[in-house]
């Protein structure tokens, strides 16, 4: 029988890890970044800013980008290409677009059937020029310009990489820019912005809004930025602990902020044995260590209120709530049709062929808990999904890896280590 036990250090956050790479390059002189994310979606971001004129080299373990200033993107020979990452194309759509260069973004399948209209339509309406392979996707060119209007952007639906795409961009723009997001989202651009003595403000307004206020042009003065680890690839590691008999781990390093750990809270909710200390805090970001050992868990109801900060989680959840007592319901998944697979179909499809039950409606899912045996001819479809395969490598440990998941070569968009910490972690047991 296997187990887990045992304690590791997790790799750098991904979205840390993409704005570091962005700020820096935006920023005047060199910067050094430590524990950065060597993952295929990262590597996609800092290929791009090559091909804007930003030089970005490795110096031992660390990394080191030599910024151009806000305004210094240079106007690339080739289309920049975002691969598979979400978080790439918007977030560089939004930061050349206010620097007087023209460009063109393309992506791999997936990434082409992803809407980009969530961000370019925001950027239209103060001035950039832009044209989308039917009228959504990439490949798409965008005329950037420096001179596009400073205004308010209220943004609808929950996104970070929208609002991170237009924090971005006002950064070129003169004058006041006000971003108004109806839902909170991860924060990560405003905490490593502050980092680096960038001066703005953050207000809250009424419900649950936000509105940050730029007033631009800024000049950022290069800093060395560290990445905290990544608590969304913690979460695999934690919920496996929790569902396989006789494990515990310690999972080090983790980033703390806040729209990342509401799974945390879930898990506690399902009864999990958790425990979290902080340690220190770093370039913005809280950071501490996380326990988790084996627990049985019950089924609980997940409001929609927070699914902005669950977003990446949901997979790994569902794979909790299929071990647990009871009914677990996830409400409010809707944006999870917009990701590297729709998410919703990923997690029905490969339970209803584990014979678990689970039904969906209007995009809220409603797992219910059972013990399960497994036929060995099983093969798992990770919709090349990264988030999908690893959550499934994590049933499976219960399975003795008696499943088959097809195209696992997708875990590296996000977490190219998990099978090296994996194996670290797995231990025989007796019996
Ligand atoms: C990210 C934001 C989230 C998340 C993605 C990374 C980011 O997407 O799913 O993995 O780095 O800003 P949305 O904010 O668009 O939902």
């Amino acid at each position: 029988m296997l187990k887990f036990k045992g304690s590791i250090k997790i790799s750098g956050d991904k979205s840390i890890s993409h704005r570091a790479l962005i700020l820096s390059a935006m920023s005047v002189g060199k910067s050094k970044i430590t524990n950065l994310l060597e993952s295929d979606d990262v590597m996609s971001t800092m290929k791009i800013l090559k091909h804007l004129g930003i030089k970005i080299f490795r110096e031992g373990n660390n990394w080191i980008v030599y910024g151009n200033g806000s305004n210094g993107f240079i106007e690339p020979d080739k289309p920049l290409d975002c691969g598979n990452s979400g978080t790439t194309a918007r977030l560089m759509i939004g930061a050349v677009s206010s620097n007087p260069i023209n460009c063109s973004f393309i992506g791999d399948n997936s990434l082409s059937k992803r809407s980009m209209s969530r961000v370019t339509q925001h950027l239209e309406k103060i001035g950039s020029e832009v044209f989308l392979t039917r009228k959504d996707y990439l490949p798409l060119m965008i005329n950037g310009s420096d001179k596009l209007l400073p205004s308010i952007h209220k943004i609808q639906k929950a996104s970070a990489q929208i609002k991170s795409a237009l924090i971005l961009a006002a950064i070129n723009i003169h004058g006041k820019t006000k971003i108004i997001e109806n839902i909170p989202t991860r924060d990560h651009t405003e905490r490593l912005l502050k980092f680096l003595g960038v001066k703005f403000k953050i207000k809250k307004l009424r419900n649950r809004s936000t509105q940050i206020e730029l007033d631009g042009p800024y000049e950022i003065k290069s800093k060395n930025i560290e990445v905290a680890g990544d608590p969304s690839s913690a979460s695999f590691f934690v919920v496996g602990a929790l569902i396989v008999p006789n494990s515990k781990v310690t999972l080090k390093n983790i980033m703390l902020n806040p729209s990342r750990i509401a799974f945390l809270k879930i898990l506690k909710q399902m009864g999990g044995k958790l425990k979290i200390k902080k340690t220190r805090k770093i370039c913005g970001e809280e950071v501490g260590n996380i326990s988790a050992e084996y627990s049985q868990l019950k089924g609980v109801i997940i409001p929609s209120s927070l699914s902005s900060f669950l977003i990446d989680e949901y997979p790994i959840l569902a794979i909790a709530a299929s071990q647990a007592r009871g009914k677990t319901v996830m409400k409010g998944l809707s944006e999870l049709r917009h990701k590297e697979s729709d998410r919703i179909n990923s997690i029905l499809f490969n339970f209803k062929k584990l014979g678990i039950n689970i039904t969906e409606k209007n995009d809220n899912l409603s797992i219910y808990g059972k013990k399960l045996k497994v036929d060995k001819n099983l093969i798992i479809k990770s919709f090349n999904d990264h988030r999908i395969a690893m959550s499934f490598s994590i049933l499976n440990i219960l399975f003795q890896n008696k499943l088959k998941i097809d195209n696992q070569k997708c875990i590296a968009i996000s977490y190219p280590d998990f099978k090296k910490h994996l194996n670290y972690l797995l231990k025989k047991t007796n019996g």
